[in-house]
């Protein structure tokens, strides 16, 4: 039996589900900022992993999308997508391995940030004959991977132009460190820092007669700032088409489209109740996830497998065991993995039901 058709009261839970409408709008959103400001959108679909989905991005406009690791870009290339960057570093023979196969399938990008990396995967692809695109990915303060920005990374980029099966496309960081900073003013100039850095680079390179078309950066919770930082190319902002707590939090204004269906199962205390949705069912780690409509219950508990609501006096008398509620989730990208399937819904029906293909894609 499917689901298709079914309002998406009558599901069984917990359940993720999207709404449609809202996610169009939101990719409609995302889409009209990039165009209009000549900076391409390249988004990040670590969150997302559904092929289908990426393909809706393409059609608005994307350039291609950004991938966190080389087994989620084996899956949206076997969806069909072609142009991908991996967005971190693609290390030891295995993997270099996979990713050179992965080229004769998608034009795909790898992030690299040790020569020794680097010539690992331009000896792999020379084998059989192709280049792999490059981008040398610079530490603009997040303090995870990349090179510290600056005159060193001429050097290094010089190295890479010599390398026989890479082909040097640009630079790139995330300035994930910014995303959190609440006051505006502080914000802007922590990311124009950040970007600068990475943007500066770039023309320290061009000046020593290294050609950088691509500078990528930008995530969902500053692009707002980073796409207007005259010198970036490309921005990989893309969880936001799922808006959520914690982007709201970091001020995207893009709209909750994701939620998640759980049945109240205990309510056998006033003023408390249980949901059948727990930590395996939601993130809580940068947002407490809340309830859709209904102001009166709160979370205040989540354990693996359960989640308490404190309700107020009004809502405690309407509660009853078997209601079934939404709930917001507090950040997409650490929720979507943990289901198998998203459900597509529309006017209240299920449309569509989307296996997360990249889920458990690790490697
Ligand atoms: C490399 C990279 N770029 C961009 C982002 C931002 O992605 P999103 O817009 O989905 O939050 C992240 C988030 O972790 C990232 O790791």
């Amino acid at each position: 039996m499917t689901d298709i058709g079914m309002h998406v009261l009558e599901l069984d839970t917990p359940a993720l589900w999207v709404d449609l409408d809202i996610m169009d709008k939101n990719i409609t959103c995302l889409a009209g900022y990039f165009n209009k400001d000549g900076v391409s959108w390249r988004p990040h679909t670590k969150g997302i992993k559904i092929p289908a989905i990426a393909h809706k991005l393409l059609d608005a406009g994307a350039i291609g999308i950004t991938c966190a690791k080389l087994s989620e870009a084996e899956v949206m290339a076997a969806g069909g997508i072609k142009d991908i960057l991996i967005a971190n570093q693609v290390v030891g023979e295995t993997k270099v391995n996979r990713l050179v196969n992965l080229r004769h399938h998608a034009d795909v990008m790898v992030a690299v940030d040790d020569i020794g990396n680097a010539v690992d995967i331009s000896k792999a692809a020379e084998q059989v004959g192709l280049k792999v695109r490059t981008l040398i990915e610079l530490d603009s303060g997040m303090q995870r991977c990349g090179l510290q920005p600056g005159p060193n990374v001429v050097e290094f980029a010089r190295k890479l132009t010599d390398l026989p099966g890479i082909q040097l496309a640009g630079l790139m960081a995330w300035e994930g460190h910014v995303c959190k900073i609440e006051d505006a003013a502080e914000k802007k100039a922590q990311t124009e820092k950040a970007v600068g850095s990475l943007v500066h680079t770039a023309k320290l390179c061009r000046e020593a007669g290294i050609a950088i078309p691509i500078v990528s950066c930008g995530g969902t919770g500053d692009f707002r700032i980073s796409a207007n930082i005259p010198g970036v190319t490309e921005i990989q902002a893309g969880g936001g088409i799922f808006g959520d707590l914690t982007y709201q939090k970091w001020g995207a204004d893009t709209q909750f489209s994701l939620f998640i269906l759980a049945t109240i199962c205990s309510h056998a205390l006033p003023g408390r109740a249980v949901v059948d949705a727990g930590r395996k069912a939601m993130n809580v780690e940068y947002s407490m996830p809340i309830v859709r409509d209904c102001p009166g219950a709160k979370f205040v508990r989540m354990a693996a497998e359960h989640g308490t609501l404190q309700l107020d006096d009004e809502t405690d008398q309407l509660v009853k065991v078997g209601d079934k509620i939404n709930i917001i989730p507090g950040y997409e990208d650490l929720t979507v993995f943990l289901y198998d399937k998203l459900y597509g819904v529309r006017n209240g029906k299920v449309e569509v039901i989307w296996e997360v293909q990249g889920r458990g894609k690790l490697t």
